[in-house]
Order: C-alpha cells, then sequence, then structure tokens
C-alpha cells in the first residue's frame, strides 16, 4: 500500500490538471451512511417497503411530500450532526497546492466547502441540502436545521407550499450550471483523475475516468472494496478515505510541485 500511495502522489505530483472526483464514502469517514456498498443505507428498502430510489424521487416529493421528507430528513440530520474529516481537509490542500485542481462531488453535506475547498474549483453535482425553497412561490432561504425541529414537511410562511432543498431526487435533471462548468473542464482535459469513496453508480462519474485514461492521463481511485471503477484504474488504494488521503498528501512534497 505505501509503494501504491507513493505512485499515485507521485502522479499527482507532476500533473498540472486533476479531477478529484468524490462520492458517499468520503463523508463515511465522518460518520455519515453511504448509500450502497459498504455500511450502505439504502441495500434494502424503505419501512414503507419501496426502494430507496422511488423514495427519494422527484415524482414522490410531490405526490408524497411527508414520504420523501422523512428520508431527506434522515440525511439531513445526518450531515449536520457530523463535520468534514481528514480526507476533505487534505483535498483542500490539494487544491490549494494546485491550481489546477478540480473537485467534482456527489455528495450534499456541504463538506468541501467547510473544509476549504474553493468554490471556483467545486462542482457539486448533485447539488445541496440548504437553503430550502418553496416549490410554489420559490421563495429560498429557509434553514434546514430550523425546519428539521418542525412537524414534516416543511412549508413556506408565506404561501404554505412544501419547501425543498436544491438537491438532485432521483429522476430529475442535473442542475444545468454545474454539468455546464464540468463539461467545459472535461473539455480542456485532465492529467490524472482520483475517483474517491464513490460506487461511480453514474455515467457521469465513470466517463471522466475513461477519459482520463484514452487520453493518456493517471487514473486512480480510493476504496476500501473493489467496484465498477476498479478495473479501469491505473492504481486502487484499498483504504478508507480519511486514513489515505492525508498520506497522500504528505507524500507530495512541495518541492515537488
Ligand atoms: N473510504 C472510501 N470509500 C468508502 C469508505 C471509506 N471510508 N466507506 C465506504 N466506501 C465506498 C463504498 O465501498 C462504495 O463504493 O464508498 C462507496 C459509496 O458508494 P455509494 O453509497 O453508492 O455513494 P455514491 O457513489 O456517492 O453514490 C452516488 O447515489 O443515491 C445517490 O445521490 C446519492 O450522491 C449519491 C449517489
Amino acid at each position: 500500500m505505501h509503494a501504491q500511495i507513493q505512485l499515485v502522489a507521485q502522479a499527482l505530483a507532476r500533473a498540472e490538471r486533476i479531477l478529484v472526483i468524490t462520492g458517499a464514502g468520503l463523508s463515511a469517514d465522518s460518520g455519515l451512511p453511504t448509500y450502497r456498498g459498504l455500511g450502505g443505507l439504502y441495500n434494502g428498502h424503505t419501512e414503507e417497503g419501496l426502494p430507496i430510489e422511488a423514495a427519494l424521487s422527484g415524482p414522490m416529493l410531490r405526490r408524497d411530500p411527508a414520504l420523501c421528507w422523512k428520508y431527506l430528513a434522515e440525511i439531513g440530520r445526518a450531515c449536520l450532526g457530523a463535520r468534514p474529516n481528514a480526507g476533505h481537509f487534505a483535498l483542500a490542500e490539494l487544491q490549494r497546492r494546485k491550481p489546477g485542481c478540480w473537485v467534482l462531488t456527489q455528495n450534499v453535506d456541504g463538506y468541501h466547502r467547510a473544509a476549504g475547498s474553493p468554490v471556483q474549483r467545486l462542482i457539486e453535482i448533485h447539488g445541496e441540502l440548504s437553503p430550502l425553497f418553496c416549490m410554489d412561490c420559490r421563495q429560498r432561504s429557509f434553514e434546514l436545521a430550523e425546519h428539521l425541529q418542525r412537524p414534516l414537511p416543511p412549508r413556506c410562511d408565506r404561501c404554505g407550499g412544501v419547501l425543498r432543498p436544491p438537491v438532485v431526487l432521483f429522476e430529475e435533471l442535473l442542475p444545468e450550471a454545474e454539468l455546464g462548468r464540468l463539461q467545459t473542464q472535461l473539455a480542456l482535459g485532465f492529467d490524472a483523475v482520483l475517483a474517491v469513496g464513490t460506487s461511480a453508480s453514474f455515467a457521469y462519474i465513470v466517463e471522466p475516468v475513461l477519459r482520463a485514461r484514452r487520453g493518456g492521463g493517471f487514473t486512480a481511485e480510493i476504496n476500501p472494496q473493489a467496484g465498477e471503477l476498479s478495473a479501469f484504474v491505473d492504481v486502487h488504494l484499498e483504504g478508507g478515505a480519511a486514513d489515505v488521503l492525508p498520506q497522500l498528501i504528505r507524500h507530495i512534497s512541495s518541492d515537488k510541485i
């Protein structure tokens, strides 16, 4: 493992443009549940006997907002009750040292921003949990934390409409602005792509890895389990994100950059 970490550190030290793709496994080390795989919250069904993809979907939010909010609130409480970990801080440090380093995250916990990742080089492709906005009158700026203390679903104090967070639910489209930023950066190309704690369940997560590979770039993965990406990456670091990322950054000594 040590030699492999060194290998990845050397490749990142050489690279100018780096894309780090993160998923729930990174925040698992903050104590948040993952969705699938090791420690996955949703490997089964909800209490109502639904697949979580149905409970946490755009159509369900409209049809039965209380049911959808039961699971949104579960995610919200977990995120508000934890903090970024050493892995998030290590990535923010990598971005400080490497002005061409971008983070593409599927996480909605806001921990990359909290750890100091610059918003200009952060793409939150599944949106964020706060502030809530009204689905009817579109009024914004409702704090999630405040509404989690009240009966669900949260309601707009102006028109009584159901509030929602600006996250991407199942069966919803990705935010156009974030998708556009991602496409612009992908078109510019990356010398190295590092996937951290993701099951890579979506094409837009797998694609940047394959693209870098096709272009002769370096690819690596940090995940305690083998998965979708493992066969395609140059190096698979089989460990937890909060453990491996700080080691990796320590190896990228400033004199090599
Ligand atoms: N360090 C690194 N990886 C870990 C750790 C850890 N400590 N613990 C678990 N993992 C890995 C698991 O092995 C798994 O491959 O993290 C991955 C988590 O996968 P998912 O739960 O599917 O998370 P993610 O890939 O982010 O899911 C994508 O699906 O429903 C959603 O919208 C939700 O953004 C989420 C999306």
